[in-house]
């Protein structure tokens, strides 16, 4: 657990290696024009890094957790954007493994574990974030088929994917009344609307997606009608591991580069690393990414030996990603007005990182699972 196997650090070589030859050329300017490249996410599905958990069987790398958060990280490191790509194009897969069929998984995980299809996750809509079981998107049987109607929103993805799967209302209020789907990119009557301008994070589209009449083949239902929210949530504990992952990512690249800098920086004589104000800062970065990373690696391992980790995972979200938005903004602190500038990466994976706190759950959501599982220990 605390050293890494040698499989593991070649693996870790294999992800830094693809994404910086993959990724890094293109970073800088695909935040400037909020630009998402599938064909650069294919390639690195074609370097294997998009489906490290997924069974062999199914045309993954069949590895664990652990594993995943290490590329995720890594991918993190150079390309955020693409990190959380590969996170979200991950839980239709985890989906699948655990609550589809043969049949779905026979079409949809090969693909999918390739990097060749993209996938997506449609749970949020406008009036539901947080509290995610009050969606209204409905989904109505006729005959051997179902018909959706509603707005999904904050979709990662939207309109790039291939494969949605959509959390939809099939019976009464409450989360027991939601069950998942497979709704394909080409449906008709899927379309797409607005596409945000985020302040980070800003080569992973993010999308409005509209529902009307959109029919798909009772087939394409995940599980049983009424187990939709379930499949939401465990899928979302197994997200959180790569959200923290990925916050790792970018703690660490703006950590680097904040201490090569102060190495490198001289003012009254001597670098400003051996000043004790920003000594210390970078000595404290390096202590939250510690303890962030270990809390992310135990949730990961909790998971691959089948134990309970849903308040794990959410505590290393917490963690993982409230220290990437005080590491980003303290690296910013060391390159004074360098950081503030786009000469460095620093500015842009503050802005990153601020996301990180948001999506899969706001860390508010996370507190929530934690006090939650505290206190059923105390009853
Ligand atoms: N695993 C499996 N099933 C679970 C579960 C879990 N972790 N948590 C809850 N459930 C099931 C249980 O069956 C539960 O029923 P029982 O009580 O009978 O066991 C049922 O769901 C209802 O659970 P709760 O009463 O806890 O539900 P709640 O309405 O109080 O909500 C919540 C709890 C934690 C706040 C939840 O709504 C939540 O996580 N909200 C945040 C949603 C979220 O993360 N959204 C992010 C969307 S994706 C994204 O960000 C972007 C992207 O592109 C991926």
């Amino acid at each position: 657990m605390f050293t890494l196997s040698e499989d593991q650090q070649a693996l870790v070589q294999a992800a830094r290696t693809a994404a910086l030859t993959e990724l890094a050329a293109t970073v800088k300017e695909d935040d400037e024009r909020e630009h998402f490249r599938k064909d650069q996410f294919q390639r690195l599905g074609a370097a294997g890094l998009c489906g490290v958990p997924t069974s062999e069987d199914w045309g993954g790398l069949g590895l664990g957790y652990v594993e995943y958060a290490l590329v995720i990280e890594e991918i993190a490191k150079v390309a955020p954007s693409y990190a959380v790509s590969v996170a979200v194009s991950g839980l239709p897969q985890v989906i699948l493994a655990q609550f589809g069929n043969d049949e779905q998984r026979a079409r949809w995980m090969p693909g999918l574990a390739a990097g060749e299809l993209l996938g997506a996750f449609a749970l949020s809509e406008p009036g539901s974030g947080s509290d995610a079981a009050s969606l209204r998107t409905t989904a109505v049987r006729e005959g051997e088929n179902y018909v959706l109607n509603g707005t999904k929103f904050w979709i990662t993805h939207g309109g790039y994917a291939d494969i949605y799967v959509v959390m939809a209302r099939t019976g009464g209020p409450g989360p027991k009344g939601v069950s998942a789907f497979l709704v394909p990119g080409d449906t008709p009557g899927l379309s797409f609307g607005k596409k945000e301008e985020k302040m980070g994070l800003r080569a992973s589209p993010t999308v409005e997606m509209i529902l009307e009449n959109a029919t798909i083949p009772a087939s394409n239902r995940i599980g049983a009608e009424g187990i939709g929210f379930s499949v939401a949530m465990s899928a979302l504990d197994s997200g959180r591991i790569t959200i923290a992952a990925t916050a790792l990512g970018i703690a660490q690249s703006a950590m680097d580069c904040a201490g090569r800098y102060a190495v490198a920086r001289k003012q009254f004589d001597q670098a400003i690393i051996d000043f004790q104000g920003v000594g210390f800062m970078l000595a404290d970065m390096a202590v939250r990414i510690e303890q962030a990373r270990l809390l992310t690696h135990k949730a990961a391992w909790l998971k691959d030996n089948q134990l309970p980790f849903s308040p794990t995972a959410a505590m290393a979200k917490c963690a993982a990603t409230d220290c990437a938005m005080a590491v980003t903004t303290d690296a910013v602190q060391v390159l004074g007005g360098y950081g503030y500038t786009r000469e460095y990466p620093i500015e842009r994976l503050m802005r990153d990182a601020k996301v990180m706190q948001i999506v899969e759950g706001t860390n508010q959501v996370q507190r929530v699972v934690i006090a939650r599982n505290l206190k059923r220990g105390w009853e």
